[in-house]
């Protein structure tokens, strides 16, 4: 069976109850440990349903800058995650213009958007509340992979389906060139993207 876990699985497995239970299945799911930082960052990707996505700006007054934009993500539907962030962009969208420009761009995803830092007591820039950063490039996704893409973002974010058409949405994915993670003491650890994909991103405990 399929781990499926939810933010409210998050709240429990992090409470002193062991036996505590989700609404929906008895799964419980625990942060990978910080020696492993693929598995942490496999993790923190799968968890997040939104990222901070920064492109080089192609707006004025910014042009030639850093332009930070927030977008939801989703690397599968929830317990089977790819570690591919796929988006549901359209080119009205001021960010996906500087995409057009220049597909590169960073990715950060942070457990600070789940209940898990709260519950602990971390906050957002603890390298405890675990954080990851993506550098790559934004590229659309076509095909198969784009029927993937759907029900991976439509599982998680319903209310896509009913984003106005006119606006010619389309299916992309983040390809990663290098991860990096935050989710311990002593600076950041990079990870390739070989490392990131053959991680298992969690352990199923119940
Ligand atoms: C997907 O299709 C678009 C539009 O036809 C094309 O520009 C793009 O290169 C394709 N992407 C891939 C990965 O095949
Ligand atoms: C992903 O990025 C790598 C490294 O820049 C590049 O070689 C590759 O062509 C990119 N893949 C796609 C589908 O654009």
């Amino acid at each position: 069976m399929d781990a499926v876990f939810r933010a409210a699985c998050l709240l429990l497995w992090a409470s002193s109850s062991s036996q505590a239970s989700c609404s929906r299945v008895q799964i419980r799911v625990r942060i990978p440990p910080h020696d492993q930082p693929a598995r942490v960052a496999r993790f923190v990707a799968h968890q997040c349903d939104w990222a901070s996505m920064a492109t080089i700006s192609t707006h004025k007054p910014a042009v030639g800058q850093p332009f930070s934009n927030a977008f939801s993500v989703s690397d599968g539907p929830d317990g089977s995650g790819s570690g591919v962030p796929y988006m549901y962009l359209t080119r009205m969208e001021i960010s996906v213009q500087d995409l057009e420009v220049n597909p590169q761009a960073s990715l950060s995803m942070s457990l600070a958007q789940t209940d898990y830092c709260r519950q602990q007591g971390f906050d957002p820039q603890s390298p405890l509340c675990a954080h990851i950063i993506l550098s790559g490039s934004v590229v659309q996704v076509n095909g198969t992979e784009a029927e993937f893409a759907k029900k991976a973002l439509f599982s998680r974010h319903p209310e896509m389906i009913d984003w106005p058409s006119d606006h010619n949405w389309f299916f992309a994915k983040f390809n990663i060139t290098q991860v990096w993670v935050l989710d311990y003491f002593g600076g950041v650890k990079t990870v390739t993207p070989d490392e990131y994909f053959q991680a298992a991103p969690h352990r199923k405990l119940g």
